[in-house]
C-alpha cells in the first residue's frame, strides 16, 4: 500500500513512513480535493503540518480536519490572496517550507468560435497564474527558513499536444518552463523548484471525459500514485525537475533533448 492509500492521515505522531517530514510545514493549494486532497493526506502522514488552500472551503475544511491542519479561503489567481495565505501559514506554524501549487481548472472552450475571455482567463489564473503568484508570494517566507521545496502540478498536457484542450496545454507548458528554468534560477538560495506531469488521473477534473477514456480503453492513474511522487520529489535534492506520471511507469523526470544550439550540426 502507498503511503497515501488508506485514504486518512495517521494519528498525529504515528506517521507510517517515518516521519520524513517531521517538523515541516506545508501549504497545499486545491487541496479540498483529487490530487492535492491525496497529496495533503500524504505530506501529512509523512509527519508534515498541512494548510490545506481552496476557493470550496466545505471540502478544504473535510481535508483540513482529515490532516489535523487548517483550511484557508484562497483564489490562487489573486496575487494578494497568495501572500494572506503564506502570512496566515506563518502566524499558524511560524514559518513554511513546502508549497505544492496545484490548484487547477480544465478550460472549457478553444480558442475559434467557441472562444470565451471568461473561461480563458479562469483557466489561465488558476493554472498559470496560480503558479507564479504562489511561488512570489512564498519565496521570501522559504528563504526565512534557509530554503525549502516548491512543486508545481503541471500535467502530461505541459509535455505533448492536447488538441482537445489546447489552453490547458499552453498555460502547462508555461508551468513546465517555469520549472525548468526556476530550478536552476533559485538553487542558489536553497530553494527547489519542480514540477509533476501527470497523465489522466483519479479526479473530478476528468469528469467530462471518463466516456472518452473507457471507450479508447485508457487507463486512469490513482491520485495516490501523483501523491506518492510528490513525496518523492520533496524528500529528494533534484531541483528543476518535470516528473512524468503514467500508468505501468515508474514516475520519473522528462528526459529533454535535441534543443538546437546554434551552428550546423556537428558532423554536417
Ligand atoms: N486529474 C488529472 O487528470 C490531471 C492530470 C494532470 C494534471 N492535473 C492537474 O492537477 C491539479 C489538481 O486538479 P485535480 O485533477 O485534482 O482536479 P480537482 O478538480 O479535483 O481539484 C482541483 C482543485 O483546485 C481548486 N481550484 C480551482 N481553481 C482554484 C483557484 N482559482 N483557487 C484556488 N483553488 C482552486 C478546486 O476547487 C479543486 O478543489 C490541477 O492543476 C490539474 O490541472 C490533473
Amino acid at each position: 500500500m502507498t503511503t497515501a492509500e488508506s485514504g486518512a492521515a495517521a494519528p498525529r505522531g504515528e506517521q507510517s513512513d517515518g516521519g520524513a517530514l517531521q517538523g515541516k510545514v506545508a501549504i497545499v493549494t486545491g487541496a479540498a480535493s483529487g490530487l492535492g486532497r491525496a497529496t495533503a493526506l500524504a505530506l501529512a502522514r509523512a509527519g508534515a503540518q498541512v494548510v490545506v488552500a481552496d476557493l470550496d472551503a466545505r471540502g478544504g475544511r473535510e481535508v483540513a480536519d482529515m490532516v489535523g491542519g487548517h483550511f484557508r479561503a484562497c483564489d490562487v489567481s489573486d496575487l494578494d490572496a497568495n501572500r494572506a495565505l503564506v502570512e496566515f501559514t506563518q502566524e499558524m506554524y511560524g514559518g513554511v517550507d513546502i508549497a505544492l501549487l496545484n490548484a487547477g481548472v480544465a478550460t472549457g472552450c478553444g480558442v475559434g468560435e467557441d472562444f470565451d475571455p471568461a473561461r480563458y482567463h479562469r483557466a489561465m489564473g488558476a493554472n498559470l497564474d496560480g503558479v507564479v503568484f504562489g511561488t512570489h508570494a512564498v519565496l521570501p517566507a522559504l528563504r526565512a527558513r534557509g530554503g525549502g521545496s516548491i512543486v508545481a502540478t503541471a500535467s502530461l498536457a505541459g509535455l505533448a499536444a492536447v488538441p482537445l484542450d489546447p489552453l490547458y496545454a499552453a498555460n502547462k507548458h508555461a508551468v513546465v518552463g517555469l520549472a525548468r528554468s526556476l530550478g536552476p534560477a533559485l538553487a542558489p538560495e536553497n530553494v527547489r523548484f519542480n514540477a509533476v506531469c501527470p497523465g489522466f488521473a483519479e479526479s473530478r477534473i476528468i469528469d467530462h471525459l471518463r466516456g472518452m477514456l473507457s471507450e479508447q480503453g485508457l487507463p486512469v492513474i490513482p491520485a495516490e500514485t501523483v501523491a506518492d511522487t510528490v513525496l518523492r520529489i520533496v524528500t529528494g535534492d533534484g531541483t528543476g525537475e518535470c516528473w512524468f506520471i503514467q500508468v505501468g511507469r515508474e514516475p520519473e523526470p522528462f528526459r529533454f533533448r535535441n534543443v538546437p544550439g546554434p551552428g550546423k550540426p556537428v558532423g554536417v
